[in-house]
């Protein structure tokens, strides 16, 4: 039987979640939540999360980084019905629909502690978008948490079947990734290659907006 939950409080959705088994296997998640703490993150703040699907990842991070307020984007329409209807009563945020590779996000600039986007990039045919977004609502000194498995420079395999050849090569190779993080006040704080999958890199990394 599922645990009684109570709207804003991130210690009992914790149980709640443990339940449901809704985080199982995400270690990239870890790897953040980790990284974030050595960079003495401070809890509290606002978070958004870009492409949160259903909110299985995000919900972790929330909970365990105690974060008081939330706002979770993707394009489609049906993962932020799921959300609603599945944490909607327990929990307090917003859901933005937005599709983030051409899109601006309905959100204030300057605005957000904490931007995540897990298992997310993969999926788009150009990052550009998603990044300079992040970049916007960010506030100074606010840190961007992401994984996305990475090309090596100069790799031309595709490194997933879901994305357009030519242009997922191009936006995820690692070398274009750090090109256009630098072009959008964005630096990488630190980041880990989580597994190795043919020649592509699955990293988790951190960057942070100066
Ligand atoms: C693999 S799911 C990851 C969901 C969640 N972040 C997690 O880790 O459980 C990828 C998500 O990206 C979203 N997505 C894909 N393309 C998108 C786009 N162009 N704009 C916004 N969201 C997109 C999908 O709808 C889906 O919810």
């Amino acid at each position: 039987m599922r645990a009684t939950v109570y709207y804003g409080r991130p210690w009992v959705v914790a149980g709640y979640l443990s339940t449901c088994n809704q985080t199982a296997n995400n270690p990239w998640i870890d790897q953040i939540i980790f990284m974030l703490r050595e960079k003495k993150f401070s809890p509290g703040g606002n978070l958004i999360d870009l492409g949160a699907g259903p909110g299985t990842s995000i919900l972790k991070t929330m909970t365990v980084l105690n974060l008081k307020e939330f706002t979770l984007v993707d394009s489609s329409k049906e993962a932020l019905k799921m959300v609603n209807e599945i944490y909607g009563r327990h929990l307090k945020f917003e859901t933005v629909l937005a599709d983030l590779q051409t899109e601006k996000i309905a959100v204030p600039s300057d605005y957000f502690d904490l931007a995540t986007s897990f298992s997310t990039m993969i999926y788009l045919d150009s990052i550009k978008n998603l990044i300079e977004e992040t970049a916007r609502v960010l506030k100074i000194g606010g840190f961007f948490g992401l994984n996305c498995l990475f090309h090596d420079d100069g790799c031309k395999k595709p490194h997933h079947h879901l994305t357009n050849f030519e242009v997922s090569f191009y936006d995820h190779c690692w070398k274009y990734f750090r090109q256009e993080i630098g072009k959008n006040r964005l630096q990488i704080v630190d980041y880990k290659d989580l597994e190795r999958e043919n020649e592509a890199h699955h990293r988790a990394v951190l960057l942070q907006k100066f």
